[in-house]
């Protein structure tokens, strides 16, 4: 049987973020002009539409815990925060105090604020002392990419079964599968956790091509 998929072209994909619930959000409207202001780093946040799948997803799990590994200028975060349940937190490591105060400016006119909790660090080194009061419902990471399998190994014992950890970026512009790219290492990195998660027991995976791929993983209960 053929592939089956429909390529995006611009306009398609411009209709296809113009139809959703969200697509009108002052708030992430004067996010995304502040960050465009950053110049070419401002392609490191997540796209609006991913941020209203985040948002579904959160709020379809119903979750109340959750944690984020790369905030940048708060577009996922907000996402997150905006899908969890009343009195639901989110801890956000990010090692970058300029971009994250930008965040937290943004957390206040989202009305988000006191549900997130920031961790400024590296999170090499914060993530392994994470003592979790109840198990995570919700990860999201989109950091540097060689950790991506670090921060798995380390939170997906915190993650509860049936709870999500998300991945960004898994596809890499499309060198997960360009042999000429396959030396670099954060392509490397990615093109051996997909692989890796594709067979991985302790969890049901799927990778989606939204913006540069995200991959869901759903922890299932033990025994593996
Ligand atoms: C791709 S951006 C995150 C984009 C963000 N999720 C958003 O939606 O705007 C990656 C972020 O990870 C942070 N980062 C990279 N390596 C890190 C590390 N070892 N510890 C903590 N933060 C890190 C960077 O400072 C940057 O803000």
């Amino acid at each position: 049987m053929a592939a089956k998929y429909t390529s995006l072209t611009d306009d398609l994909y411009r209709y296809m973020a113009a139809h959703r619930s969200d697509a009108r959000d002052p708030v992430l409207d004067a996010l995304e002009a502040e960050t465009a202001n950053l110049g070419e780093v401002s392609r490191m946040a997540i796209s609006r539409d991913q941020g209203s799948f985040i948002t579904f997803l959160a709020a379809t799990l119903g979750a109340k815990w959750a944690l984020e590994v790369g905030t940048f200028t708060g577009s996922s975060s907000i996402g997150i925060a905006r899908g969890l349940v009343s009195g639901g937190k989110l801890i956000c490591y990010d090692q970058d105090f300029k971009w994250t105060s930008i965040a937290r400016r943004y957390w206040m006119k989202a009305g988000v604020h006191e549900k997130i909790e920031l961790r400024l660090g590296n999170a090499h080194d914060l993530l392994p002392r994470l003592r979790p009061i109840k198990p995570l419902d919700f990860v999201f990471i989109d950091a540097d990419k060689e950790y991506y399998d670090f921060y798995y190994e380390t939170l997906l014992p915190h993650v509860r079964p049936g709870g999500i950890i998300l991945f960004d970026n898994m596809l890499m512009n499309g060198k997960v599968i360009d042999p000429t790219e396959k030396f670099v290492p954060a392509v490397r990195a990615i093109d051996q956790l997909n692989h890796k998660l594709a067979i991985d027991p302790r969890i049901h995976g799927v990778l989606i091509p939204m913006a540069d791929g995200l991959y869901l993983c759903r922890k299932l209960p033990p025994p593996y």
